[in-house]
């Protein structure tokens, strides 16, 4: 089914570049939108012909030639890049986003909690939800488009959402021990991502990105339809940057040295601003800024990093699903990041030439996985799920190995049961487990080797080290977030009363 999607998104999208070359800009448009419905790589080219059509350039065209266009500066380029007559080609993505990996009902530990199925018999809650989720998505269309406000659009998702979220609550109370507790920090978690993911979709199209040379469109190109690019940075940078990190260096290996392996203890990420100016800089030089405000479409810079140093059996990577017989060997870790505009980069400062160093990786495919947007929303909740609803888990054990999670998780439909950090749950046991294994690259190379990516879309993992060890930064884009604070006023709880039972 995703197959036949994208084959009919790329024939789209040939007849678009058909339609362009006839100049024929109302066909292109309807052509890209079509293809941007099927396939998420595509927004992009509809978005920029559309926002030209809507500032009164010409129907007809000429827009596209005109050297000041916008249009012509991504979308004329973008086409360029790709070669004349072939459009670009995005990677075979997997059937069913990467969350739907595996089903939690068949999944050997949590398949013996099938809340959800004995307590609804009915498929309606399900398709209810169903609908919000494509009303998430079609208000970030409207909202990159300008035709819809930010504050009407929460409005018009939290209220019916809230709803269905009571009525799913209910079933559960009083059989279902906490039940409510975690339906309201889930329904905390859920608001307050929704609210972070249009705001990004607000704030797309507030510039139009320039790019200098084709290695930046190259590289913008690769971020737009693949999710991520990677590059070298020069060693004298890299050398610049060790020589003024050294004193932070030197007081995390000597936590190291004391036994301190938590992520916490090797990490630092109060950097002297100097140094995260002087990073910027060449970022800005090297047009990887440009590039990432091209995807964005919205102002964006290196705005901090956090230095890390990872070490052998530092543990935090395990599933703790062990005590439990299962061993995670293959996909720990795998996960996509909370924020649905995260661009970040990892930049190592030692050789990492090798996976068992520790090497970042990622699974390319990923990227353009179909993703429905609510169970999204609920996956990356889902991990911030309040910790002390569950007074039995241990300072570092995950939710997911306490059986009183996996009930209260379970208490979700299928449609909605998502963990951006499925690659914990994802046991060896588990089929599927050994192919997403092996669709897995690594980023492999000296010191400066880089990479640039979609923290959100692309499943990705790193600092996992068998021998040696690795000293990476990982790279933060910041941007203007004004637009969101005044919205979290807004936000009902679940229950009136709060949240006790
Ligand atoms: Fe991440």
């Amino acid at each position: 089914m995703e197959r036949v999607r994208e084959r009919r998104a790329r024939d789209l999208y040939d007849r678009a570049r058909q339609a362009w070359e006839a100049q024929d800009t109302r066909l292109v448009l309807r052509l890209c939108k079509e293809a941007a419905k099927l396939d998420p790589s595509f927004t992009a080219p509809y978005e920029l012909i559309s926002k030209a059509q809507e500032e009164g350039q010409p129907a007809s065209s000429n827009a596209f030639s005109h050297p000041e266009s916008a249009a012509k500066t991504t979308f004329d380029r973008a086409f360029e890049a790709n070669g004349a007559n072939t459009p670009p080609t995005p990677e075979p993505s997997f059937s069913g986003a990467p969350e739907k990996f595996f089903a939690y009902s068949e999944h050997p530990i949590f398949a013996e909690d099938r809340l959800f199925e004995t307590f609804h018999d009915s498929g309606s809650i399900v398709a209810s939800f169903r609908e919000i989720s494509a009303s998430i998505e079609e208000r970030e269309q409207l909202l990159s488009l300008k035709r819809t406000s930010l504050a009407e659009s929460i409005d018009a998702i939290v209220r019916p959402l809230s709803a269905l979220f009571t009525e799913l609550a209910a079933a559960y109370v009083p059989r279902i021990e906490g039940s409510n507790a975690f339906f309201e920090s889930l329904w905390q978690h859920v608001c307050r991502i929704l609210v972070d993911d249009l705001a990004y979709f607000e704030r797309r199209g507030s510039i139009e990105a320039t790019l200098q040379n084709h290695q930046e469109l190259e590289m913008y190109w690769a971020l737009e339809t693949r999710g991520f690019f990677t590059t070298q940075v020069d060693p004298s940078v890299v050398a610049n940057l060790r020589a003024s990190l050294a004193p932070i260096m030197a007081s995390i290996e000597e936590k190291a040295r004391q036994g301190l392996d938590s992520r916490e203890h090797l990490s630092v990420n109060q950097i002297p601003r100097e140094i995260t100016a002087y990073l910027n800089r060449y970022f800005e030089q090297q047009g990887i800024n440009r590039a990432v405000r091209g995807t964005r479409r919205e102002a964006a810079s290196v705005s901090g990093f956090a230095l890390e140093l990872s070490v052998p059996n530092a543990g935090w990577w395990q599933s703790g699903y062990a005590t439990l017989g299962h061993s995670n060997e293959l996909c720990s870790y795998f996960h996509t990041d909370e924020g649905r505009d995260f661009y970040k980069a990892i930049l190592y400062l030692s050789d990492v030439e090798r996976a068992e160093f520790g090497a970042t990786g990622y699974i390319p495919s990923t990227f353009a996985a179909r993703r429905e947007r609510l169970p999204w929303i609920v996956g990356r909740a889902i991990c911030s799920i309040d910790r002390s609803l569950y007074p039995d888990l241990n300072e570092g054990d995950r939710l997911s190995s306490l059986r009183a999670f996996r009930q209260h998780f379970m208490m979700l439909p299928e449609y909605l049961r998502e963990n951006s950090h499925w690659g914990f749950d994802a046991i060896d046991a588990l089929p599927i487990a050994k192919t997403i294994a092996e669709r897995e690259e690594k980023l492999l190379g000296k010191a400066g080797r880089c990479i640039v990516f979609d923290g959100s879309r692309l499943v990705h993992r790193g600092g996992l080290v068998k021998q040696g060890q690795r000293w990476a930064l990982q790279i933060i884009f910041g941007v203007n977030k004004q637009n969101v604070a005044p919205l979290y006023s807004r936000l009902p709880a679940l229950f009136k009363g709060g949240a006790s039972e």
